[in-house]
């Protein structure tokens, strides 16, 4: 029954331009502010992609919190300057800017040079070798062609500034990663986790980077959709349950191969990979062994997608390890989400510059007694010597105790402050040491953080899913997107215009809404157009009530699956239940 003559292969230079075509036309995305002229970096979806994103959303939802047990948060998109201090965002989130001194464009050096030259990761190189190779290699601007040789290079901090109320006395910025929200709260989110590592939080939401040259559509935009998991563990004793990934292939590109002139993508399983120590904490090769299979159910060809390793320069100024899980777009490799060992930089630096307690409460399986070096100066004797200095002197004096018992072995014990040495008779320190009966102790956890771009990741799943064919001597553009993600189930056809088979039509349409199926109706056109329509948006499966459903004796409608664009008939009163269970990943068409 087919109508289908042949697949075409799709022709990979030119399916980005075709994809962001069919985006606009069907309403997937678009420039945002069209009629002002439209605005770089911003993007909206349309009815079909926010439904796209949505239903990614949703799954991503369902297996990083809901199936791993962990909580979801919804933090604000602005936060005060402090944040930033404390995070390193306001002082290392910069990219290298070159302007161009004849048409005064702005871009990004790195960018300039990796098009231009054989630098794969120019991100990484110091500003002054960036200036060299820009004046070695001649290189202009990609917007006008002038030389840009002389021109300095400069770092651009990417956050989005504003004030918080009236005036400037108060500054804030917009957030450029969800996981900072995670992380100032981390003081009450302990208590709803009980104090007990490991434990996950979760975040869906905006950020915004101020970039130098949006470019390619939705994969780098200045505002974006990013899904996190902040995962807090203690480092010493929280293992992953690697048992249950272990078995999961993986192409890996280590940063080893990176580094060798014929190094290559690596193909293993996530235990063969911790086991030879490819990827080195088991945390992170947990998370990617629990993201690959997930990528490929919302969609993402796994011929094309591998986990890279970032080089020891390409790393944010908080991670210590990071693997990127990319996918192939048009021959190049883009990012979707990246897997990074954050230690406890974030929480450390939080504790730091707000005060408030950042470390969990580790209680021993036994009480352990230990010996701590006390002191308990004399102030008699400190309060006439060092007048308002007194205080620090205690505060050095205890600080000492606790580093460096040794220091308080002699007559006098040597202390620092404000750049002077001063020398305190042992004795006026009340230096003690005593044992003492401890329950625990507080530490920093470490985490763990899977951060996934949304738009990225719909982008990438539209591409995988576009295909070229031809049906009935026509040709056919359709997305085999996976019936999760697609943002419409079944489209629902009257043959013709008709009363009856309007009234049939409508009828269906409301029963496969009642099940909670998405459905879109369609009288507009002959048959065919519709059935394009449809495979267009990536619709899997569309029904059509003809005269033989109001004719026949059993009332039977067909059924059109996308891909194939095989037709079946099935009685109405089995076609709610039919589909729910397609839907549910329990029937096959071919079944029916
Ligand atoms: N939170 C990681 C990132 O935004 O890149």
């Amino acid at each position: 029954m087919s109508e289908q003559a042949q697949t075409a292969t799709n022709d990979a230079e030119s399916t980005s331009e075709k994809l962001v075509e069919l985006a606009k036309r069907r309403g997937y995305f678009f420039q945002s502010s069209g009629a002002y002229g439209g605005v770089g970096g911003f993007y909206t979806f349309g009815p079909q992609g926010a439904s796209l994103k949505g239903n990614v959303e949703d799954a991503w939802r369902d297996r990083f919190a809901v199936a791993e047990g962990n909580m979801e948060i919804d933090a604000p998109t602005i936060m005060p300057e402090p944040v930033f201090e404390a995070s390193g965002h306001l002082d290392g989130f910069d990219d290298m800017l070159v302007e161009c001194d004849e048409c005064g464009e702005s871009h990004r050096a790195d960018h300039v040079v990796e098009d231009n030259t054989e630098y794969e990761d120019a991100e990484s190189l110091p500003i002054p070798e960036v200036e060299e190779v820009i004046a070695e290699h001649q290189l202009v601007c990609p917007s006008c062609g002038a030389g840009l040789a002389g021109q300095a290079v400069e770092t651009f901090n990417l956050m989005f500034a504003t004030n918080i109320g009236p005036g400037d006395s108060d500054p804030g910025y917009l957030r450029p990663e969800t996981a900072q929200g995670i992380f100032v709260e981390f003081p009450r989110l302990k208590e709803y986790a009980r104090n007990q590592l490991p434990f996950g939080v979760t975040q869906i939401g905006r950020a915004y980077r101020n970039e130098i040259s949006p470019r390619r559509s939705i994969i780098r935009t200045r505002e974006f959709t990013q899904a996190e998991l902040e995962y807090f563990v203690d480092p010493e004793t929280d293992e992953p349950d690697l048992e249950s990934v272990a078995d999961v292939d993986v192409t890996l590109y280590p940063a080893s191969e990176q580094n060798k002139d014929d190094g290559d993508e690596i193909r293993t399983t996530i235990g063969d990979a911790v086991e030879e120590g490819v990827i080195s904490s088991p945390w992170v090769a947990y998370f990617l062994g629990v993201a690959k299979p997930w990528y490929d159910a919302v969609g993402v060809d796994m011929d094309r997608f591998r986990f890279r390793q970032h080089l020891s320069g390409e790393r944010a100024h908080y991670a210590a390890d990071c693997w990127d899980a990319e996918s192939e777009i048009d021959g190049n490799w883009i990012e979707m989400a990246g897997f990074a060992y954050r230690s406890d930089y974030d929480l450390s630096k939080h504790a730091e510059h707000s005060g408030d307690r950042f470390t969990v409460f580790k209680q021993y399986d036994e009480p352990k007694t230990v010996e701590r070096a006390t002191v308990d100066p004399d102030m008699s004797y400190l309060g006439p010597e060092f007048g308002g200095d007194a205080q620090a002197v205690v505060e050095e004096l205890e600080d000492l105790a606790a580093r460096d018992r040794a220091a308080f072995d002699g007559d006098v014990v040597e202390i620092e402050l404000e750049d002077d040495t001063h020398d305190i008779p042992v004795e006026k320190t009340g230096f003690a040491v005593e044992e003492q009966t401890e329950a625990g102790e507080h530490i920093t956890p470490h985490v763990v953080e899977p951060s996934f771009g949304v738009d990225r990741l719909v982008y990438t799943v539209l591409h995988h899913a576009y295909r070229e064919d031809e049906v009935d001597g026509e040709e056919r553009t359709y997305l085999e997107l996976d019936p999760e993600v697609a943002p419409t189930f079944v489209g629902v056809f009257p043959l013709q215009n008709d009363d009856e088979l309007e009234a049939e039509a409508q009828e269906i349409v409301a029963d496969l809404r009642a099940e909670g199926l998405s459905v879109t109706y369609d009288d507009s056109g002959n048959i065919g157009r519709r059935y394009r329509r449809q495979d267009e948006v990536g619709t899997p499966f569309c029904v059509t009530v003809d005269y033989e459903t109001i004719e026949d004796k059993e009332t039977t409608v067909t059924v059109r699956e996308r891909d194939t664009t095989d037709q079946t008939r099935l009685p109405v009163d089995d076609l709610v239940e039919a589909l729910a269970e397609i839907r549910e990943g329990d029937l096959e068409f071919e079944e029916l």
